[in-house]
């Protein structure tokens, strides 16, 4: 066996990743085996991949109150989450891992969230809560499942189920997503069919409503 942790070569005599190297080296397949630092306090993978920031402009349609949107979006456009990724590409039979990071807040009284997507090629994924309080939201088309997020909980997200994240506590809230590099990632399944329920901030705690309800004015 060769040595993956400590050693400098792999069965095909390319280095393992180390923090701080030329990330282009690794990005490409085939990947060698390697070891990759998992910082929870800081929520970074090293070495790192890809970076994607989601503003809220990046949410189009997505939130019930498109005026509040529009209103959020001119007031400043803020970030609502980002995500950070190792070298692992998203590549058939690979197994990529990011770390998202969703910040405090709510547009009309629906607390911030990731888009959310469908997998077309239907395979599992997990969620592993890494900081703050957040949510897995599940939708099969049929029926909708919540999964409380906090630090050390895994959420499983069967094959099939659409998820979308939220952040429903006043910091902060990240996760580290495990997935398969075959699977897509479809946007425009949630954009039609929803996501089953909406996710409301009430007084201090969290109330659950209807998709597509009609947005109070
Ligand atoms: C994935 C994971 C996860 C997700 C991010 C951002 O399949 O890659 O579910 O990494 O992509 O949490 O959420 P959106 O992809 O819905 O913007
Ligand atoms: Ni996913």
């Amino acid at each position: 066996m060769s040595p993956v942790s400590t050693g400098t070569l792999d069965l095909q005599h390319r280095r393992c990743p180390e923090p701080g190297d030329d990330l282009s080296d690794y990005s490409v397949l085939p990947v060698p085996p390697m070891s990759i630092r998992f910082d929870q306090a800081a929520g970074t993978l090293s070495p790192a991949g890809p970076e994607l920031t989601r503003r809220m402009s990046d949410l189009e349609g997505l939130f019930l109150d498109q005026n509040a949107w529009r209103t959020a979006v001119a007031d400043g456009d803020p970030i609502v989450y980002s995500v950070v990724s190792s070298l692992v590409p998203e590549a058939d039979r690979e197994l990529p891992q990011s770390i998202t990071t969703i910040q405090p807040g709510s547009t009309g009284g629906e607390f911030w969230m990731t888009k959310g997507h469908q997998h077309p090629n239907h395979q599992g994924e997990i969620y592993l809560g890494i900081s703050g309080r957040g949510g897995l939201l599940m939708f099969d088309g049929t029926d909708t499942r919540w999964v409380d997020m906090t630090p050390g909980t895994i959420g499983y997200i069967p094959p099939g189920w659409a998820h979308r994240s939220v952040n429903v506590g006043g910091k902060p809230y990240s996760f580290l997503a495990v997935y398969p590099g075959g699977a897509g990632h479809d946007y425009g399944w949630v954009l039609e069919y929803g996501l089953g329920q909406r996710v409301w901030r009430q007084d201090d705690g969290v109330a659950f409503g209807g998709y597509f309800a009609e947005a109070s004015s």
